[in-house]
């Protein structure tokens, strides 16, 4: 919770909340996704790592997650509350998952992931950078697989680079072009703060 708070007043626009997500949000992100044989997940923007528990909790044996952290400080807290200890005590999964200390825009991924958990507060950027990462995500993703992300309910506009805001630019603009041809649905979580609009998209096969 501290370290949350301490990195939003260091980089409020990156990190987009005071807090972390909810438990029930994390569900919400999460529901569904260990199906069927061996998988790869990708995590971006963990933070904290409410995801990323549920995310460890839902993994079997051989399947694999990687996870994407834009903050140095962020990375030393995941690894040593959360992946450190899920490893020693799951040892001969311990190489299944990966952190990547990196903007995700910058990460070289191999595509093919079977689900995308995306923690960016994407109603903090400037529309160019939403699209791009949508875009970049939607690529990374195996047919029929699925990306997951979240918004404040009410947070219906984007910012511009400096932090005006830019009311042209909603959200729904983006996730209408980027992600045509898909199917979404959305869970509105009241048991986070704020309230939350959890969307789950599923590629075409
Ligand atoms: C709103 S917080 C969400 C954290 C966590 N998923 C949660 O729900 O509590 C956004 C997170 O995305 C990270 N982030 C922001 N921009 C990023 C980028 N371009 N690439 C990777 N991570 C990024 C921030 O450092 C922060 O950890």
């Amino acid at each position: 919770m501290l370290t949350f708070l301490r990195q939003f007043f260091r980089d409020a626009r990156n990190t987009g909340s005071i807090m972390p997500s909810s438990p029930a949000l994390a569900r919400a992100m999460v529901h569904g996704i260990a199906t069927g044989a061996p998988q790869r997940w990708l995590e971006v923007g963990p933070g904290t790592g409410p995801f990323t528990r549920s995310l460890l909790a839902a993994k079997r044996p051989g399947d694999r997650l990687v996870i994407v952290e834009l903050s140095k400080d962020f990375c030393v807290r995941l690894d040593a509350d959360i992946l450190a200890p899920w490893k020693r005590a799951n040892p001969e999964q311990a190489a299944e998952v990966v952190l990547i200390n990196a903007p995700i825009e910058d990460a070289k991924l191999e595509p093919g992931f079977d689900h995308v958990v995306c923690g960016l507060p994407f109603n903090n950027f400037p529309p160019e950078l939403v699209e791009r990462i949508m875009v970049q995500l939607r690529a990374l993703i195996r047919p029929a697989g699925s990306l997951r992300y979240f918004a404040y309910v009410g947070a219906r506009t984007l910012r511009d680079g400096r932090g005006a805001l830019r009311g042209a630019a909603p959200l729904a603009a983006i996730e209408d072009r980027v992600l045509a041809g898909c199917a979404r649905t959305s869970d509105v979580v009241m048991a986070n703060i704020p309230p939350a609009k959890a969307t789950t998209v599923i590629l075409p096969s």
